[in-house]
């Protein structure tokens, strides 16, 4: 089976970051849609807990719950041939190490190659806590939804010297403590780039510039889809000009490959 043909592993993900091919991720929450994205080409399939607010409606991530994750989790993995799929522990999923434990062994059960867990500081004990017990963990710093009501909102992270020299310490801190790659959210271009050549696994950016391992969107905003909230700068919706569904998610791929994606019009500074 060629590389491109056989399911993804973890270790594949830091052998895409040694040969410099950059990782195509997109969230999913059903199986069609999941289907969809992995026959064309997606690497990545993150079951976010974006759900709360793009298919649930809700107003943030918060009220989403572990029952939810492991349902959609499922259901995406019955979807998927080739993609890795990372699921996200929801709100005080892990506020403790045994909760985290508990709660990623059930995505894992549902078919999660994959835990996402939001922050560093007291997280680190979780993130090696997991990693010790064989669940690979991704971290997923800068603006972590799960912090709206102390950030005030969704709000770019690390523009100030001492919070970016803050993002910089838990990028290092994260990876020190297990974790196998790093989201990074909001945060401006410059800084994830620093963040992304002194980590030792890949990062994949959302609102993080063009110098990221790889990239990340939640599907309904980048095929255009109003999904009740202010869209992102760093939203570009792909279905104007790939068509279709199938098109949209080939055209985003083959952007994130050949790095068009993000351009300087979706990067913060
Ligand atoms: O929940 C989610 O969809 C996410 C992405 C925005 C990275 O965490």
């Amino acid at each position: 089976m060629s590389a491109d043909a056989r399911p993804l592993t973890v270790p594949d993900l830091a052998l895409a970051r040694a040969e410099g091919r950059r990782l195509a991720m997109l969230t999913a929450y059903d199986a069609g849609f999941a289907r969809t994205c992995d026959a064309n080409g997606v690497d990545l399939l993150l079951v976010g807990d974006s759900l709360g607010m793009v298919v649930q409606g809700h107003g943030s991530t918060l009220p989403v719950t572990v029952d939810d994750m492991a349902y959609h989790t499922a259901c995406v993995a019955r979807g998927i041939r080739r993609a890795l799929l990372v699921s996200d522990l929801p709100f005080q999923a892990d506020a403790t190490r045994e909760r985290a434990l508990d709660a990623a062994t059930r995505l894992l059960q549902a078919g999660a190659a994959m835990a996402k867990l939001e922050g560093a500081g007291p997280k680190l004990d979780v993130v090696r806590f997991l990693a010790e017990r064989e669940i690979p963990v991704c971290s997923h710093l800068g603006l972590t939804p799960q912090s709206v009501l102390r950030m005030g909102g969704f709000k770019v992270q690390g523009r100030e010297a001492a919070a970016a020299a803050r993002l910089r310490e838990e990028a290092l801190a994260v990876a020190e403590a297990g974790a196998a790659l790093i989201v990074l959210e909001g945060v401006p271009a410059a800084l994830a780039a620093q963040i992304t050549a002194a980590s030792p696994v890949p990062t994949i950016g959302i609102g993080a510039g063009p110098h990221c391992d790889g990239q990340v969107l939640v599907l309904h905003d980048m095929l255009g889809l109003d999904s009740g909230h202010r869209r992102p700068r760093f939203v570009k919706d792909f279905l104007a000009e790939g068509g279709s569904v199938a098109g949209a998610v080939r055209a985003y791929v083959a952007a994130v490959r050949d790095g068009s994606f993000p351009a300087a019009e979706h990067s913060y500074s």
